[in-house]
């Protein structure tokens, strides 16, 4: 049974070397587990809360995007998107808002800092203080709770908005459960064998403190500058270095293997000098980077290479939470009048002069193959199809399937589904959704449809 570890990266700077070792290559490295199904997503509606400089904003996105591609994301494996490309996820949390005490974000660290430092400065507490800030957590509690997933790596930061994400998810199941979970319960995981870097000043590395090493940006010569501004002891060559408090072997070992680490360990020990010891950490570290730094100008280079990889990587995120938004929707009583009280006809409808009924929708993709939508008789999106070489076979399928189903087409894992058909998969949906999935199938007559 997979476990799905979810995590979101705020798109408000650009990613450094710290960022890079503490959270992208662990990610990236837990995501090829065969047992982990991985949503990583570029939490740009959270950059709002920081940043209101719009080129900023962008610029950061497709920086991270890029740097995740690079850095060996495979967006095949994992589901790759941006939070701001899946609608359910500000109507859920607008949902958990309204089951949210007040009192409870009343105490969240990041609030209360600000809070703090206003008082401290003896102005008014709720200075400055959005209520995108306030409400932050409820955001990322929508993040998690949309995809129901398990485990959740994060910063040690970040462990009260997991404790508040869990609160709130217990809270809605109790309201609106009607004595079934519909949110699963997050956990936190904190990685305690992720190094976190010193930076150039041996404070940890970070955006605040202005003391980080560049990951791509300016090449191997910015990586090279950088890593000749870390502060050192004044001991000469040939004087023996206290490797275990030196910034340098800190950063050495978090690129080296154990070997090599100690090796480095014994070089200070016994006199290396810090230009030398600098000389062979960037030779490490841009070893590496190398090859990724390529991958990233390339990607940059092609921005529309990027979008169409988290447009895919939407559709894949939307396949869950289409279908989960219209259940929780259901269950908080916002539901669809039955069709003969529903006085205005939808689009779809009207287009067709007569009652909508379910249909597909086929077409071609950029790289010339060609797949098909399942819309319902509302106009949602029930599935879409995996790619076809041979447009022929898609038509095949799409005909037979409006013939009716068997039982046996359907197969179920966990919480997904799929359609299969003549031992390929078609098409992959939440398991909530096999009933709709087949109630349409069975609604369609074998008409053509676009
Ligand atoms: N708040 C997180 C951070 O600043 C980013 C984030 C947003 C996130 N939504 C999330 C992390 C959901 C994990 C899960 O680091």
């Amino acid at each position: 049974m997979s476990t799905r570890v979810l995590t979101g990266i705020t798109t408000s700077g650009t990613p450094h070397l710290g960022n890079y070792a503490g959270a992208i290559r662990p990610s990236i490295q837990a995501s090829t587990q065969p047992d982990v199904d991985a949503f990583f997503f570029l939490a740009d509606y959270h950059s709002l809360v920081k940043c209101d400089d719009p080129a900023r904003v962008a610029s950061s996105r497709i920086e991270i995007a890029a740097t995740w591609l690079a850095a060996g994301l495979d967006p095949e494996r994992v589901t790759f998107y941006r939070q701001s490309d899946i609608p359910e996820i500000p109507e859920l949390c607008w949902m958990l808002t309204c089951v949210t005490g007040k009192g409870l974000m009343n105490r969240a660290h990041a609030y209360k800092a600000a809070v703090d430092q206003n008082t401290e400065h003896n102005i008014e507490p709720d200075d400055g203080i959005t209520m995108g800030l306030f409400s932050y957590p409820v955001l990322m509690t929508a993040d998690i709770l949309m995809f129901n997933a398990q485990r959740v790596p994060v910063g040690r930061d970040q462990i009260q908005h997991i404790e508040m994400a869990r609160d709130i998810a217990q809270r809605f199941n109790y309201l609106y459960g009607q004595g079934n979970d519909l949110f699963v319960l997050p956990e936190v995981v904190i990685d305690d064998n992720v190094a976190t870097l010193p930076g150039l000043d041996g404070r940890k590395m970070s955006k605040s403190y202005d003391n980080t090493i560049p990951l791509f940006h300016g090449g191997a010569k910015a990586l090279n500058n950088a890593i000749s501004r870390i502060v050192t002891d004044s001991r000469l060559p040939g004087e023996p270095k206290n490797a275990d408090e030196s910034r340098l072997y800190s950063l050495y070992r978090a690129f080296a293997e154990p070997e090599d680490s100690t090796a480095f360990r014994d070089d200070l020990l016994q006199g290396m000098g810090w230009g030398d010891a600098k000389q062979k950490l960037f030779e490490l570290i841009n070893k590496e980077l190398e090859p990724m730094r390529e991958q990233y100008h390339a990607l940059i280079a092609r921005p529309d290479t990027i979008e169409d990889i988290l447009q895919a990587g939407a559709d894949k995120a939307r396949r869950y939470s289409r279908p989960f938004i219209e259940q929780l929707r259901e269950a908080v009583g916002l539901r669809q009048f039955t069709q003969s009280q529903t006085a205005t006809k939808t689009d779809a409808e009207s287009d067709k002069g007569g009652r909508a009924r379910p249909r597909f929708v086929s077409f071609r993709e950029a790289d010339g193959r060609f797949r098909f939508r399942l819309f319902d008789q509302h106009d949602s999106e029930l599935f879409l199809s995996e790619p076809f070489d041979d447009p022929k076979h898609a038509g095949y399928v799409m005909r037979t399937l409006q013939q009716g189903t068997h039982d046996d087409w359907f197969v179920q894992e966990n919480d997904m589904a799929a359609l299969m058909f003549e031992g390929r998969v078609i098409g992959r949906f939440s398991a909530a959704q096999v009933q709709a999935v087949r109630s349409c199938l069975d609604q369609m007559t074998p008409t053509a449809d676009s």
